[in-house]
């Protein structure tokens, strides 16, 4: 895990800008872009001419776009500068309160969204569950339960990817990984959409219906940590949380929050790179060729799968002094959004960056689990399942077609579909 490093010594030059100068239409937190996806060549240029700007009066106020992979790391690796707390907005592009009538207001607490150091005592609790052992122990439970779904999908027939697939086997690893009644799984799914949904956290008319889910998802697990409470240590999520100092005492909305955070964190992202890897092949036929004669092939595909959706499109950091960015003067309290989406597009780092190329050599420099001190905690599990399903997938010689445009969701921040025709054949 990275710690803060120091100063840039060099100032880059090419990224400095006149922001007076920012065409408007580099506005990327409006949703329209990616539903329709046109994002490509706004991004593009931005890297192109002015890779850190400044955006003024946008729909979620002002924010700074970073848009390359070396200056997000440095971001990402200066906690102490650029806060995730959700004391000074989060860790996404909207304010989530503002809107908000004063009595619905409330804001989960979760990890992703504190600083050091209560920051580092949750993540301690949770990361044992995601060690390269655990995930040993997950191989076969997760493999069988995806062989399963394979074979029962439809042959010869038109199918929703999105929901019989990517959603399915997303929501099976959570229900395996919390050890959740299993015929009550798809529970998980409909919570973290509620939770997720960051448009709709902004709109005050959902927002009782929100926290009604919320609140339902919390009695549930409430009744869970209760039968388990006087149990033995058991190395499913809850139990760990059960057995931790950090975590056993935690008040209703720190328990709640930290839920939405595991629920929210493994599955909208693993799901829509499930869904990336059925899209993103259908357009490289030849990648997808390679690959089928090269099962070898498979992890660093799964890399470059990850890196080519970029399921979460930005995080966001506020930052709580002045600083100075590469020659941009950060002024405390400024809005920083680091978009993982145009860095894994960096031309620097990846060459043909939108294209997939399943032997990339340098795949894994990826950004999509993020960088430093809060990289993402479930990266081994969402590698491993989207790992299986392909092998799973090789084994049976199935090829996924798409037969249609998918449905995207319209969003800045969670970046996939919502749905999509395909049809599976043999070679
Ligand atoms: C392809 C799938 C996934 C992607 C792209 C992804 C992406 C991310 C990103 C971008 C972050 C924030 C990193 C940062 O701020 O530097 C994050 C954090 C996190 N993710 Fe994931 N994630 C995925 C799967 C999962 C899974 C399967 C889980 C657990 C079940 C999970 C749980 C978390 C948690 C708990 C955090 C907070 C870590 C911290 O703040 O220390 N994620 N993820």
């Amino acid at each position: 895990m990275a710690t803060a490093a120091a100063e840039p010594e060099e100032t880059v030059e090419s990224i400095v800008t006149d922001v007076s100068e920012t065409p408007h239409d580099w506005d990327v937190s409006k949703a329209d872009i990616y539903v329709e996806d046109r994002w490509q060549p706004i991004f593009r240029e931005m890297r192109e001419t002015a890779p850190i700007n400044k955006i003024t009066g946008s729909g979620f106020g002002d924010y700074w776009n970073v848009t390359t992979l070396k200056p997000i790391q440095h971001v990402e690796a200066l906690p102490d500068i650029y806060s995730s707390s959700f004391e000074y907005g989060g860790i996404t592009i909207g304010d989530e309160l503002d809107d908000i009538p004063e009595e619905f207001r409330f804001q989960l607490p979760m990890f992703i969204a504190m600083d050091r150091p209560k920051h580092t005592e949750q993540r301690r609790t949770v990361a044992p569950a995601f060690t390269p052992a655990e995930m040993k122990r997950l191989d076969d439970d997760i493999r069988q339960r995806t062989a399963e779904i394979l074979d029962e999908l439809p042959r010869g027939e038109t199918f929703d990817w999105v929901d019989k697939v990517s959603i399915e086997l997303t929501t099976q690893m959570l229900a395996i990984l919390f050890d959740f009644p299993w015929e009550d799984r798809r529970k998980l799914t409909l919570w973290s959409d509620w939770a997720g949904d960051v448009e709709l956290a902004n709109d005050p008319a959902m927002v009782e219906e929100r926290i009604k889910h919320l609140y339902e998802m919390a009695a549930y697990f409430k009744e869970l940590w209760n039968q388990r409470l006087d149990g033995p240590e058991a190395p499913d999520l809850l139990s760990r949380m059960i057995h931790s100092e950090a975590m056993r005492d935690m008040d209703d909305f720190e328990f709640m929050g930290n839920l939405v955070l595991l629920i929210v964190g493994g599955n909208d992202t693993t799901r829509n790179t499930m869904s990336g890897y059925a899209y993103g092949l259908e357009q490289f036929p030849d990648q997808r060729a390679k690959l089928e004669q090269d099962p070898e092939l498979i992890p660093n595909a799964v890399q470059e799968i990850i890196r080519w959706q970029t399921p979460l499109a930005h995080m966001r950091r506020t930052a709580l002094s002045d600083h100075n960015l590469f020659g941009h003067e950060i002024k405390q309290g400024d809005k920083v959004i680091m978009w993982y989406l145009s860095a894994n597009r960096d031309e620097s780092v990846f060459e043909r960056p939108d294209e997939i190329i399943v032997d990339r050599e340098n795949a894994r420099r990826q950004l999509s689990f993020g960088y430093g001190i809060h990289r993402c905690v479930g990266a081994r599990l969402a590698e491993l399942q989207i790992r299986i399903l392909l092998e799973e997938m090789a084994k049976r010689r199935l090829r996924v077609n798409v037969t249609g445009e998918p449905e995207r969701v319209r969003a800045c921040f969670v970046h996939g579909y919502r749905s999509m025709d395909v049809e599976l054949s043999e070679y």
